[in-house]
């Protein structure tokens, strides 16, 4: 089972948590009193349509932004007004929908200026990226530069420098966009040794539904800033209000621009 397990029971209540967080954008209110918790050892999916606030909330639990309201916790630890690097070191890490790697460095290199950002030694930071390369597979790119990845295999580049810093909270924003079907399953593996064999809490964002019911512990919907829904993949499927909102926006298959 999990190694992280007994750890885990005995530091019981290891949550990342956003508490009533509301952000407008110039008037305009991308998330309204939004709560989320995220647990360690669970993957938790985040999931709606276009423009539903999922990136905002992400950039308001990791620090790359602030609510207008409301509370970011990590561990019961107000971290609301602590920048995202003070966060990183405290365990938290995120990918973003568009590519933030180092473009003149190599693939490599970028896996190993994150392990090497939170403090690890020269040589276990190139065991971490030969390690994070091989599992995400892009052991082939390892001496490419980063600018030379295509679209999905830059997202998985941002996977594995955030694995790289060996986070106890990992929030994933469409990790899998670009990914073709057949390698959807390798990277549900990815997701759920992050949780099992690391302890690490999981936010997943993907419009691809397969992924997210095959591999989520819990699902929460976001809908134009509010929480639609909550609950097991089962919960959410029968859920005739996400329906719902999916029609029209034919979200299950919208992908970012
Ligand atoms: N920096 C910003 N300035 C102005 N408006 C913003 C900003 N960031 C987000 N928004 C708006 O907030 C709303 C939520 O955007 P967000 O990117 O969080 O949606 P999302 O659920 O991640 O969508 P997608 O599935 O397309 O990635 C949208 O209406 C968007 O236009
Ligand atoms: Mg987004």
């Amino acid at each position: 089972m999990a190694a992280a397990a007994p750890e885990l029971e005995r530091r019981p209540g290891q949550t990342l948590r956003a508490s009533s967080v509301s952000r407008s954008f110039a008037g305009v209110e991308a998330l309204r009193a939004v709560s989320l918790e995220l647990r360690r050892g669970e993957v938790l999916g985040l999931i709606g349509p276009n423009g539903a606030g999922k990136s905002t909330l992400v950039n308001l639990l990791s620090g790359f932004d602030r609510p207008t309201h409301g509370q970011v916790l990590l561990d019961g630890r107000d971290v609301t007004r602590w920048r995202a690097s003070r966060r990183g070191r405290s365990g938290l890490a995120r990918t973003f929908q568009h590519s933030h790697a180092f473009r003149g460095l190599s693939v490599r290199e970028n896996v190993e200026v994150s392990a090497l950002g939170v403090g690890a030694a020269p040589n276990e930071a190139s065991r971490r990226a030969d390690e994070l390369l091989g599992l995400l597979g892009l052991a082939g790119y390892a001496d490419a530069p980063a600018s030379a990845l295509a679209h999905g295999d830059e997202r998985r580049l941002g996977v594995a420098r955030a694995l790289a810093t060996r986070p106890r909270y990992v929030l994933l924003d469409e990790p899998a966009a670009g990914l073709p079907e057949a390698e959807v399953p390798a990277f549900a593996s990815v997701v759920r040794s992050v949780r099992d064999d690391h302890g690490a809490g999981v936010l997943l964002i993907d419009h691809n539904m397969t992924l997210i019911m095959e591999v989520c512990d819990r699902i929460q919907v976001l809908d134009q800033g509010e929480t639609l829904a909550e609950g097991t993949p089962d919960e959410i499927r029968s859920n005739l209000d996400v329906a719902a909102a999916y029609l029209g926006e034919s979200a299950v298959v919208e992908e970012d621009a």
